[in-house]
């Protein structure tokens, strides 16, 4: 690799998860720290950090398309991958694509700096380890962010789901400490957040000490999070069955900022798929256990993550998932056609279903989701809610914010970016409402 200048600008492209969202702030924040700036709107930046997501079909051909396409014309750019391709298929890439100066794992990313050093000096270099010694206590402190923000409180998942890459490429569960939580959300709220929303593979599994030396679950860190005066709304995701606490369950009726949502993936409605992905929950336990959320809050919204044409799944067992739809009706949802991953377990299976028969699957699935989706949307009309504004909207006058229940809302009125305003839901589409302003709330 040639030498070059130190990179000036820089821009980080994130693909998948609200966790590689944050990772790519953070990443922001570490090269701003190094005082590059990020590049103009449409301008070429000197370095350029692909945050790359692992998780479905083709995303190390995804990869090196954007190399080719960064490189067109004779260009150059400073190149670094970051996130789950990188941690999975690093070397590969390095062999592969000599554009490529940098390839960094997302446990390590706190070490980007250095690297950019060694590229400028013409040193290639790939960090995919996955330091004892956690990233978050190398990380600068948080800057200006907008009125909804991430914050990433656990990492890293233990279960194994025999279809998914995620214990391989963000390793173990960790938990990070409650003190350097709540240290970070005042920071968050003092740069301008009214949403946190705490985030991790695992969210619920989070574990700690509280301020006083007890151990505390999720529903401790929240009530500590509440307590932030300037704060006005908490959320989690992604959580799993398994790890659902009866303290976490009755903070859904007892904490205000809690908003009333819940994403809670049960991927399969038939307990024979179930067991073969090793999700250790059937489809009666997953029911139940929404039951119980709403008993303590009755207006929740729930949302789930689906797959279909998991390896052996028969007809008959994907109707028990549309059952399952049925049975729920789904706020919103996620879905997804079943992609091998290298290295899972699920990919050796027997089975594997034909792409015609996924896509059959997939769009009477969508076609169950959205119907409910749109049901739940055309219910809310008539409420009276807040909304945090999160931006401007396409018109003029016009702004967008979000719901209690995670819906996208625009009105037009007097307000500002970061406001809780309080709306009238006047007319509902499949993906957003149309609300009237009544009164500002809290700015
Ligand atoms: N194929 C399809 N979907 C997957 N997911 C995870 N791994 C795979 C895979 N190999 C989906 C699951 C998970 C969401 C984040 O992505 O539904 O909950
Ligand atoms: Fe993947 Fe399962 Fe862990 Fe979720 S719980 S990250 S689907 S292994």
């Amino acid at each position: 690799m040639r030498q070059s200048a130190p990179p000036k600008t820089y821009r980080v492209k994130s693909f998948g998860c609200q966790m590689n969202v944050y990772d790519g702030e953070r990443m922001g924040e570490l090269l701003g720290d190094k005082g590059m700036t990020p590049a103009a709107e449409g301008e070429d930046a000197d370095l350029i950090v692909l945050n790359t997501c692992h998780i479905r079909e083709k995303a190390a051909e995804k990869v090196y398309s954007d190399i080719g396409r960064l490189t067109k014309n004779g260009k150059q750019p400073m190149i670094a991958v970051a996130g789950c391709v990188a941690q999975a298929e690093g070397e590969e890439i390095m062999k592969r694509s000599p554009a490529v100066g940098m390839v960094v794992g997302p446990q390590a990313y706190h070490r980007l700096p250095d690297m950019i050093d060694k590229a400028a000096r013409g040193e290639r270099a790939t960090d995919t380890d996955m330091p004892a010694e956690t990233k978050f206590d190398a990380l600068p402190r948080r800057r200006k962010v907008g009125p909804s923000a991430f914050l990433t409180i656990q990492e890293g998942c233990d279960k194994f789901c025999t279809y998914c890459v995620v214990p391989y490429t963000r390793g173990a569960e960790i938990s990070r400490p409650f003190a350097d939580l709540v240290t970070e959300a005042e920071r968050l709220v003092a740069s301008g957040a009214r949403e946190i929303t705490l985030l991790g593979q695992n969210v619920n599994a989070w574990s700690g000490e509280d301020a006083k030396g007890n151990s505390t679950g999720l529903e401790g860190l929240i009530k500590a999070l509440a307590a932030l005066p300037d704060l006005q709304r908490i959320r989690y995701t992604t959580s799993h069955p398994n790890d659902m606490s009866d303290a976490l369950i009755a903070a859904h009726g007892e904490v205000e900022k809690l908003m009333p949502y819940l994403h809670l993936p049960v991927q399969s409605g038939s307990d024979r798929v179930l067991k073969a992905m090793n999700r250790s929950h059937t489809a009666e336990s997953y029911l139940k256990l929404l039951e119980r959320f709403r008993e303590v809050r009755p207006d929740i919204a729930l949302s789930g993550d689906f797959i279909v044409g998991f390896p052996g799944e028969s007809d008959a067992e994907f109707e028990d998932t549309l059952k399952l739809v049925d049975e729920v009706r789904y706020a919103q949802a996620f879905s997804f056609k079943y992609s091998p991953r290298p290295g899972t377990p699920a990919a050796g299976m027997e089975g594997q279903i034909a792409r015609e028969v996924m896509d059959e699957r997939l769009q009477r699935l969508q076609a169950a989701l959205n119907r409910d989706q749109l049901a739940f949307n055309r219910a809310s009309e008539g409420k009276i809610c807040d909304v945090l504004v999160e931006r401007k909207g396409k018109h003029p006058g016009q702004w967008l914010g979000k719901s209690p229940w995670l819906q996208s809302v625009f009105f037009e009125g007097e307000a500002q970016i970061g406001d809780l305003v309080q709306v009238e839901l006047a007319e509902a589409g499949p993906n957003s409402i149309r609300g009237r302003l009544l009164e500002k709330i809290a700015a």
